[in-house]
């Protein structure tokens, strides 16, 4: 692996997201070649038709479908084209199938799209002014000063304090337990990032609970199999009073933490918390602004990786043959530091497959700011549009056999593929920026727990999922552990 400078890092996170692509020339990227000619994006949107799609009732559109059922909503769709539009009521949707499009939305075109109101209304009131939801300038800036903590040589320090925790979480387990798997990762996840960026330990027991209340409150605050997803804050639904109460309590935590950190002695710390705290006494972060940023990465890294960390075992403990590969090779690595973890191939398909098959950010939202012109059709301003990741992942056209979960897909790169068939972490300026973090720790937890442990699925068969904020089972993964 290339020791690349952080000027090169910074370079590469400019225009791509890394290694979240893949087999691209952007000179002949895909998106160029589908939408050339005369209906490029802008110059004509008058001319362009509107995409077809399914009619709804009166007044709620296609909108009680899609509550029944979230995913079976977007496979339905998907007959229709690559672009497809549907109302919610006075809400106008349209769902782009197509990688070439996705690129065109998230890369060529990113300046004339935004977040979508579906999305900055999920975090309005704790994550507004937080980098993932920020725009233009503001979030320019934000990216700018807080790009340097997640360059390559910062994260790789982070992989022996990740090794630990997993050490540590491993210990905790009986053998012959059955666990909970997304409750076991949700808490290495927020001792690992709270270890990592912000330099406390979040798992004392208040802060955890605090922590988790709010996360699982924002979860089911957008279900969108659930009515309130559709409805004002005010509206005062069982999950709209929970969310109110659990990110206020999050939100006087948080808070505690930033007055503690102002009121100690941190010159030498380089961590998150100190970056911010330190640009907020220079005036150039408010108290709002640092405050919303720690949530942002506290659940924009929580959630997501403790998911990807619960569907990766899970799947394994299904498939004991993948899982014995994934053993002999933890076993052969030894002493895991970052040169080890990047050596471990079994382990990097095994997280690249499971981020394919179960991805944690299962779908994304943008609004363009004027009428554009997307794969030949028309989509007006203010239009939510989505990116269907989970669906791109499961595409036949780009993916042999896509339901079946096989780590041997990623040996060799298919030539074929469009680049956005596969995009777990985004993709253009707003992609993930804690990608590098959370693939180091997905690979160094896996590692070191597959090299002690040996898990057994209490069930056949996929588990099925709810349509949240993230990709959640709907039934909690849980598994036996047998010590190794
Ligand atoms: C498996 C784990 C993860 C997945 C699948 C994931 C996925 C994503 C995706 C798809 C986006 C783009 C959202 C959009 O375009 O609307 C994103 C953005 C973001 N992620 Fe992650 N993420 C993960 C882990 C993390 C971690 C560990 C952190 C922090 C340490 C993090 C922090 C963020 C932030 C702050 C943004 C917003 C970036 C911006 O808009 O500039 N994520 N993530």
């Amino acid at each position: 692996m290339s020791g690349s400078t952080a000027s090169e890092d910074a370079a590469a996170d400019e225009q791509s997201h890394g290694d979240a692509r893949r087999g691209s020339d952007p000179a002949t990227s895909v998106a160029d070649r589908r939408n050339e000619g005369p209906a490029t994006p802008g110059t004509d949107p008058e001319r362009a038709s509107l995409p077809p799609g399914p009619d709804g009732v009166p007044v709620l559109g296609t909108l009680p479908r899609f509550v029944r059922d979230p995913f079976a909503f977007y496979d339905r769709l998907f007959a229709y084209g690559d672009v497809v539009s549907y109302d919610f009521g006075i809400w106008n949707n349209v769902t782009l199938f197509h990688p070439a499009d996705v690129e065109r939305v998230l890369v060529d075109d990113a300046d004339r799209f935004r977040k979508s109101h579906v999305q900055r209304r999920s975090g309005v009131d704790f994550l507004e002014n937080g980098l993932l939801l920020t725009e233009g300038e503001e979030w320019r800036e934000q990216r700018t000063q807080l790009q340097p903590l997640f360059y390559r040589e910062k994260i790789e320090a982070f992989a022996e304090t990740m090794v630990e925790e997993a050490r540590l979480l491993v210990d905790s387990w009986d053998d012959g337990e059955v666990i909970d798997l997304q409750s076991a990762y949700s808490t290495l996840a927020m001792r690992v990032l709270g270890r990592t960026l912000f330099g406390v330990d979040v798992h004392d027991g208040e802060g955890y609970e605090v922590i988790r209340r709010a996360a699982a409150s924002v979860q089911r605050r957008a279900d969108a199999g659930s009515v309130t997803a559709f409805l004002p804050d005010w509206v005062p639904t069982p999950a709209n009073r929970r969310f109110a109460r659990d990110t206020a309590a999050f939100r006087e935590y948080v808070d505690r933490l930033v007055r503690e950190r102002r009121g100690s002695d941190f010159a030498d710390a380089d961590d998150l918390l100190t970056l911010l705290v330190g640009l907020g006494e220079g005036d150039a972060l408010s108290d709002d602004a640092v405050r919303d940023q720690l949530m942002t990465f506290l659940f924009a890294g929580h959630e997501t990786t403790s998911l990807a960390l619960s569907y990766a075992t899970h799947a394994l403990a299904r498939r004991p043959g993948i899982a014995d590969d994934l053993h002999a090779e933890a076993a052969a690595a030894g002493d895991l530091d970052a040169a080890a973890v990047r050596s471990l191939d079994v382990t990097d398909r095994v997280v690249s497959e499971t981020l394919r098959r179960y991805p944690p950010a299962y779908v994304l939202f943008r609004e363009p700011i004027v009428d554009v012109i997307v794969g030949g059709y028309r989509i007006p301003a203010g239009t939510n549009v989505s990116l269907p990741i989970w669906r791109l992942h499961r595409d036949p056209r780009w993916w042999d056999d896509p339901e079946t979960f096989d780590p041997s897909r990623w040996i060799e790169d298919d030539p074929d593929r469009p680049e956005y068939a596969y995009l777990p972490f985004g993709g253009g300026p707003r992609h993930c920026i804690g990608m590098r973090f959370a693939s180091l720790e997905l690979r160094a937890t896996l590692a070191t727990v597959f090299g002690e442990a040996e898990f057994e699925a209490l069930a056949d068969g996929e588990p099925s999922f709810e349509a949240a904020a993230t990709l959640q089972p709907s039934e909690p993964l849980r598994v036996r552990v047998s010590k190794r």
